[in-house]
């Protein structure tokens, strides 16, 4: 079973490799490369074509901005189908923005630190990839310096997104709430998603107009990133995506170690790492809930709901031993049953919960390996075990899919695009733990 599942799963990245050196999400449905996706990726190729895993960092770090931003799409070639596509991004309208790729001007979770250092734990041949890394390391260091310039604006170890695209989990309904303070135009466009997916399984047309509108407003100030924290509407401390940047942190700072003669950036690396911590603490525990959770800095409240991403710290050693046991509680309370797959991306209990509907609901791969990883941190063994074998299950009954229905016995369980990157990819590296 094992041999076999891998030797599927290797097709399905060889099948979305590209000729320009760098592996689409799935076909039809994602044409070009994504910042998170790429990362995870390689994690994956890392187990069988090191050469392959090398030139996927590579190529995304290739598109690295001036200031040290990383787009979460490179458009490497032309296709038109995607939208919206690097027309409506215009990442040329950005002074600092590369020159040799067109790009969106919004990034992804921060994953490429920790995927080095998981690079590094996969090869076979430590010292060829140590040679790697120590060529990559400083862009991806420049990439944390950007945030922690750009993007803290409480100056508290915390970076904001400006766009749920931003987050990774693109129509989670913790934005919804923000959506209602927003009345963007209606626009026209053409979707092409709903070509490839059931529409019922995608966001809504409504919902696009605002993701459009924050675009505009991003663009209509060249992406500088003082006048968007100034003026976007959705302005958010996201738990993933700083969990993802401290793991990230964490990861340069043993890099850096190995590598040696490397004091001043290490000293700063410590630094954003003990105020993050700390912040991340202090701004996004709910007590109530008994999770982290999102923080709205418009309106400066906390969005008090439970989602996959609330478990995310525990990757990044961010809970004391206590909180975390109070964190898992809450999952296996609310996410746990018997009668379901980890990890739901949505708490089930909630009215706004959709098994079927993107990150309303469904379980996705890539955050079962991040709480896999997470629940060992803090030795749940046993917990650890489950997410990995319900990920393996739900791939092995229903194939390689975007997202999956948390309720077992489902038929069909398997939604959004098929033979996806990520879920190829990490399925590898858990059959490999
Ligand atoms: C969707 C997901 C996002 C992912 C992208 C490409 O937009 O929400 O997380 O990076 O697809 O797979």
């Amino acid at each position: 079973m094992k041999e076999r599942l891998i030797s599927q799963a290797i097709n399905v990245l060889e099948e979305n490799f590209q000729p320009g050196g760098f592996t689409i999400p799935c076909k039809g449905l994602y044409p070009f490369q994504w910042k998170w996706d790429s990362g995870f990726i390689a994690i994956g190729q890392a187990y069988y074509d090191v050469s392959k895993a090398k030139q996927e960092i590579a190529t995304l770090l290739d598109a690295q901005w001036d200031n040290g931003f990383i787009p979460h799409i490179v458009f490497h070639n032309e296709s038109d189908t995607y939208f919206p596509g690097a027309d409506v991004h215009r990442s040329d309208l950005s002074p600092v923005s590369s020159k040799k790729y067109k790009s969106t001007g919004m990034t992804q979770p921060p994953v490429t630190g920790f995927v080095l250092e998981e690079m590094y734990r996969i090869a076979k041949d430590k010292e060829d990839m140590f040679g790697y890394i120590k060529s990559q390391i400083d862009k991806v260091y420049d990439n944390h310096k950007y945030f922690y310039k750009n993007r803290d604006v409480n100056d508290e170890g915390l970076v904001f997104i400006y766009h749920n695209w931003e987050s990774g989990t693109d129509n989670s309904p913790i934005w919804d709430d923000i959506w209602e303070t927003m009345n963007p135009p209606e626009y026209t466009f053409e979707r092409r998603d709903t070509t490839h997916v059931d529409a019922s399984q995608r966001p809504s047309k409504r919902e696009y107009d605002h993701y459009l509108y924050i675009i505009e407003i991003a663009k209509e100030n060249n992406y500088n990133d003082a006048k968007i924290a100034e003026l976007s509407p959705f302005l958010v401390l996201d738990p993933l995506f700083n969990a993802m940047l401290i793991r990230s942190n964490q990861a340069l700072i043993n890099l850096y170690t190995l590598i040696g003669d490397n004091d001043d950036k290490i000293a700063q690396l410590v630094k954003w790492q003990v105020k993050s911590i700390k912040g991340f603490n202090k701004k996004l525990w709910d007590k109530n809930l008994g999770a982290y959770v999102h923080y709205d800095l418009r309106s400066d409240e906390p969005i008090s709901f439970v989602t996959s991403s609330s478990f995310s710290p525990l990757f990044a050693n961010i809970p004391s031993k206590e909180r975390a046991d109070i964190l898992i509680n809450t999952m296996m309370t609310k996410f746990g049953g018997e009668d379901k797959y980890l990890c739901a991306s949505f708490d089930p209990e909630s009215d706004r919960f959709d098994p079927k509907k993107y990150w309303r609901g469904p379980v996705w791969i890539n955050m079962n390996w991040i709480l896999f990883y997470g629940l060992k941190n803090y030795d749940y063994n046993n917990l650890a075990e489950r997410v990995k074998d319900d990920s393996v299950e739900l791939i092995e009954k229903f194939g390689f899919y975007e997202y999956f229905n948390c309720k077992k016995g489902t038929e069909d369980a398997g939604y959004g695009g098929g033979n996806f990157s990520w879920s190829a990819a990490l399925l590898i590296d858990f059959l490999n733990n």
